[in-house]
C-alpha cells in the first residue's frame, strides 16, 4: 500500500467503496457517496486536492494495482469516473476478485473506445447519427475530403479526452488532422470522417442503466470551446448548465424512445447487458430532431457535477449503484428538485488544452459554502501546505437557483474567488438562458 490509511468515516454501516478517477465528476461522486449512512470507509484513487486525507495513489489506468490495492483493503464496491480504466477492463478484473463495480465491461465500453463500433450498433439499432465514412489509409482520406473540408468533422478513433475530434477551418487544415489522427490511430481501428452539423444546438443527455431498465438524468448542456463566443480549441468542457431548455420533456421522451432505449436493446441483443452511466452528446437541428454524435460509456465531465447539485438530498446514491447492480433501478431511485436549475464555470490553467502550465499555487479553496454553492476540484493538490495546480481544468464554482440567472451568480461568486497565476475561465456560460429568467 502506497500510502496511509485514510481516515475513516465514522458511519454506521459496513460497506467499504472506493471512487476511482481524479476529475469534479470523481470529487461530486465522492462527495454524494460519502454521505451515504451505509459506509464505514471510503477512498478515492488517485483523487485531488479536494479529496485530500482520502487518496490513494494509484492510477486510475493501473487496473492491476487498483484491483490489488482494493482487495487488500476489502473494498466491496468500486464506483469508476472515467472512461480509460472501464476500457481497460477494470470492472471484468475487479468482477474476478468479487469486486462490484459501478461501470460497464471492457466489452461494453467500446461503446466509446471504438468510435466505429458506436457507429455500427447505431446503424443497427436505427439511431439516427450524421453520415460517417469509415478510412483505414489516409491517401484514400485525403482523396475524400478534398474540397469538403468545411463540411466535415475527422475523428480519431480511441479515447483522446475530447480531444480527438477536428473541426477544420481549411483544406490545410483538414489534411494536418488526418495526419495527425492516422499517427494516433489504434492498430487496426478506422479514422472517421462525418458530416458536420450546423445550425444546431449541442445537448448532453445521460442515463442510468441497470442492464434493462433505462433512467433519464436531467439534461445538461456543455461548452467545449475554451475562449467566450465558443472560440479557440476543443475542450473537456469548461462550464455548462443543467436542464437546458432545448431538451423539452416532449423531447426528452422522444431522445429514450428513438436513442436510449434502442441503444441498450441493440447491447442486450449482442449479449451485453450494459450497466453504469450510458451519455449521449446530441445536436438537436432546427427541426428539433436529436441527432447522435458520440456516445460515452461514462457521467459527463463537467456535466455531472453540475447536474448532481439538484439530486435530492436525502437520495442515498449507494442504493442507485446496488440497484444498478442488482437489475433494480426505478425513477424513484434518482429524485432531482422540481424547478431548481444549476450552471457551472471551471477555472483552468494557462495554456490549456494544449500544454497546461502547472505547479502554480492556488487560493480560495477553502471558502465557506451553502446549500446553493458548490466548488469542485480536477487538477489540484494539496502539497506542503498549499494547494497548487495539477492538470489542466482546475476548479468548477457551481451555483443553484431557481433561475439561470440567479445560478450563474452563485457560480461566479465561488470561482471569482479562485485564484491562481494564468487563470482562464469563461465569462459567457448559460448566455444563451440567461434571458429566460
Ligand atoms: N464534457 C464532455 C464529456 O464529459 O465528454
Amino acid at each position: 500500500m502506497s500510502e496511509q490509511e485514510p481516515p475513516s468515516l465514522s458511519h454506521i454501516g459496513d460497506r467499504r467503496v472506493r471512487i476511482i478517477g481524479s476529475g469534479f465528476r470523481e470529487h461530486a461522486l465522492f462527495l454524494m457517496t460519502s454521505q451515504s449512512p451505509q459506509i464505514r470507509y471510503i477512498d478515492i484513487a488517485p483523487g485531488n486536492g479536494g479529496t485530500y486525507g482520502f487518496n490513494v495513489n494509484i492510477a486510475a489506468t493501473d487496473i492491476e494495482a487498483q484491483a490489488k490495492d482494493a482487495k487488500a483493503r476489502g473494498i466491496d464496491t468500486v464506483i469508476v469516473g472515467p472512461e480509460e480504466p472501464l476500457a481497460l477492463g477494470i470492472r471484468d478484473r475487479m468482477n474476478t476478485l468479487g469486486i462490484d463495480v459501478f461501470g460497464p465491461t471492457a466489452a461494453q465500453a467500446r461503446i466509446e473506445s471504438g468510435k466505429w463500433f458506436a457507429i455500427q450498433l447505431m446503424q443497427a439499432a436505427g439511431i439516427p447519427y450524421p453520415e460517417t465514412r469509415a478510412f483505414y489509409d489516409e491517401s484514400t482520406a485525403r482523396r475524400y475530403i478534398k474540397n469538403r473540408f468545411a463540411d466535415i468533422v475527422i475523428k480519431e478513433n480511441g479515447l483522446r479526452g475530447g480531444k480527438g475530434v477536428h473541426v477544420p477551418d481549411s483544406q490545410e487544415g483538414a489534411y494536418k488532422a488526418l495526419e495527425v489522427a492516422f499517427k494516433k490511430g489504434l492498430g487496426k481501428e478506422p479514422v472517421l470522417v462525418q458530416q458536420r452539423i450546423t445550425d444546431a444546438i449541442e445537448a448532453s443527455f445521460m442515463v442510468l442503466v441497470d442492464g434493462e431498465h433505462v433512467i433519464p438524468l436531467p439534461s445538461a448542456q456543455d461548452y467545449k470551446r475554451i475562449g467566450d463566443g465558443d472560440r479557440g480549441p476543443n475542450t473537456g468542457g469548461v462550464g455548462g448548465f443543467s436542464p437546458t431548455p432545448t431538451i423539452t420533456p416532449k423531447l426528452s421522451k422522444r431522445i429514450m424512445q428513438e436513442i436510449m432505449f434502442p441503444m441498450v436493446q441493440e447491447l442486450r441483443n449482442r449479449g451485453m447487458q450494459y450497466k453504469g452511466v450510458l451519455y449521449a452528446g446530441l445536436m438537436i437541428d432546427k427541426n428539433g430532431n436529436p441527432i447522435v454524435i458520440e456516445f460515452n460509456c461514462r457521467a459527463g465531465d463537467p456535466e455531472f457535477p453540475i447536474v448532481s447539485v439538484n439530486m435530492q438530498e436525502e437520495i442515498d446514491f449507494l442504493n442507485v449503484v446496488d440497484a444498478v447492480r442488482n437489475g433494480t433501478l426505478t425513477p424513484s431511485h434518482m429524485r432531482f428538485l422540481e424547478g431548481s436549475v444549476s450552471l457551472g464555470i471551471v477555472a483552468s490553467s494557462e495554456g490549456y488544452p494544449d500544454t497546461p502550465k502547472t505547479g502554480r499555487e492556488i487560493r480560495g479553496l477553502g471558502q465557506v459554502l451553502n446549500e446553493h454553492s458548490f466548488l469542485f476540484h480536477s487538477g489540484t493538490r494539496y502539497t506542503a501546505n498549499r494547494f497548487e495546480t495539477s492538470g489542466g481544468r482546475v476548479a468548477l464554482g457551481v451555483g443553484r437557483g431557481i433561475t439561470f440567472r440567479e445560478a450563474r451568480g452563485r457560480a461566479e461568486n465561488v470561482i471569482n474567488q479562485v485564484v491562481f497565476d494564468g487563470k482562464q475561465q469563461r465569462g459567457d456560460i448559460g448566455n444563451s438562458v440567461i434571458d429566460l429568467g
